[in-house]
């Protein structure tokens, strides 16, 4: 079955106004009946004062109770009568006797309050006994008409029927507006976010920033979209760097190859073209490793093998396998200080790690410059610095060295070997060892690395 499309903007002014109309209801019905309470209660104290005063007034002779000349409830705006007592004989009475024996006929009726509805409209009653030397010599009921309270209810009820639906007019008009408003960019992200696909993700939704849910919402999915969009135009630079970067020796080799194939080179030429050849197969070979390497740790498929290590020995070992490489180069290069250092870590990992850092610093180091490595404990850390006097890096390189493919110096670095990629596998394996790395460098004077590594707690 199909769902129907049911708005939120409509589910929040629906349920806005049904709360509205049943508090606004309620209000009025309370309003209403406390109203008419208060009225009556007003009216019952009225009729209970003019009980007294009249008995106060009444003729008694002879221990009967008389009529006076004129009615008590003559000249005033209430109805009575008079009986006697006990015999309950009614003396006077300007109160239709329909209307009077609905109250009399309650058993008990003296000192009771009631309201008795005739054609005329509800009369408020109430009677009282008249007290002559501690006996009772007679009974007063006296009433009053409540048309006028009746008038003022109706009014009120008039003013309710009238307000009330402007008042829900009002909310459903204003939660139509308030929620169309709030809920506006909501309609934006979704437009924005269909036109939003792989190939352009560089639509924003860029509303202006309100602190609140949608705001923060809003800025969310902006920040998404951003970190989408840059993760992807690095994986495109990546790919594009990597097979402009195998492009070379593949074009080399196959220069190599077709020339030597034409036949008609010496000995000694077939074998510099083969050697060609090789150094260019190992040069792939190397940057295929490299690039697995960054696509397993990408990926993180690439786990570590982590072991207690003695740190200053290690050094040492790498220290002394690239020491043939310095001489040939004519550097020194030697250990200025070797604290005696243990770290967790992946032996491979950290051979790698440092391998490629003096071999770059050899590497970018002229003949008769020197490479100095110290390796000093902190306790919690182990600093080891790798100091060349090399040619530098400009100060407008330096953020970017560890990027992947990046090279100063692009024609220079590709004879040497270097595809661009050490220092960013350097990055990944000091960030998995929970470590970090600096560089300083003035052009032309030398670079120094410098690595922590978290030492071995014992
Ligand atoms: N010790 C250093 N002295 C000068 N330049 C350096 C040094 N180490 C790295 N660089 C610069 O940083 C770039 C990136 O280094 P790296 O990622 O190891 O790539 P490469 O394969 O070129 O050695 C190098 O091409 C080089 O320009
Ligand atoms: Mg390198």
């Amino acid at each position: 079955m199909k769902k129907i499309y049911f708005p939120l903007k409509l589910k929040l002014t629906l349920w806005y106004v049904l709360l509205l109309t049943i508090v606004i209801t309620i209000f009025s019905v309370v309003t209403y009946l406390s109203l008419e309470k208060m009225i009556i209660i007003n009216e019952d104290t009225i009729l209970k004062t003019q009980v007294q005063q009249i008995s106060s007034v009444l003729d008694i002779e002879n221990g009967k109770i008389k009529s006076g000349d004129e009615p008590f409830y003559a000249n005033t705006d209430f109805y009575g009568a008079l009986y006697s007592y006990p015999d309950l004989k009614l003396i006077e009475s300007n109160i239709p006797s329909k209307i009077l024996s609905q109250y009399t006929t309650n058993t008990d009726f003296i000192g009771k309050y009631q309201t008795v509805t005739s054609p005329e409209g509800k009369l408020r009653m109430y009677s009282a006994p008249v007290y002559y030397d501690s006996k009772i010599m007679g009974i007063i009921v006296i009433a009053q008409s409540l048309n006028l309270m009746d008038i003022a209810m109706k009014n009120l009820f008039g003013i309710f029927t009238i307000i009330i639906p402007i008042l829900i007019g009002i909310a459903i008009l204003g939660g139509i507006i308030i929620s169309n408003k709030a809920l506006k960019p909501i309609s934006h992200m979704t437009k924005v976010a269909r036109e939003i696909s792989v190939g352009d993700l560089s639509k924003r939704l860029n509303l202006p920033y309100t602190n609140d849910e949608i705001g923060n919402l809003a800025q969310t999915f902006d920040m998404m979209i951003e970190k989408l969009e840059n993760s992807f135009k690095r994986q495109k630079q990546f790919t594009h760097d990597a097979s402009h970067e195998l492009r070379t020796p593949i074009a080399v080799i196959q220069t190599q190859a077709e020339s030597a194939l034409n036949g008609t080179g010496t000995k000694e030429e077939y074998k510099k073209a083969l050697q060609v050849i090789l150094e260019e197969a190992k040069h792939m070979s190397k940057l295929v490793h490299d690039l697995l390497f960054l696509a397993r740790s990408d990926s993180n498929a690439e786990k570590l093998t982590i072991e207690n290590l003695n740190f200053s020995e290690l050094i040492e070992g790498i220290v002394n396998e690239l020491a043939p490489l310095a001489e040939n180069n004519g550097l020194t290069l030697k250990i200025i200080k070797n604290d005696s250092s243990y770290i967790r870590g992946d032996q491979t990992r950290i051979i790698q790690l440092f391998y490629n850092l003096i071999d770059n610093a050899i590497k970018y180091t002229p003949a008769g410059g020197k490479v100095e490595i110290s390796v000093e404990n902190s306790g919690k850390f182990i600093k080891t610095s790798i100091k060349d006097t090399g040619i530098g890096i400009p100060e407008e390189h330096l953020p970017h060295i560890f990027e992947r493919f990046y090279r100063v110096d692009k024609a220079r670095t590709r004879k040497s070997g270097g595809s661009g990629l050490g220092l960013s596998i350097c990055q990944w394996i000091i960030n998995a060892h929970g470590g970090k790395i600096q560089v300083e460098s003035c052009e032309g004077k030398g670079t120094t690395f410098v690595v922590w590594l978290p030492t071995l707690k014992k």
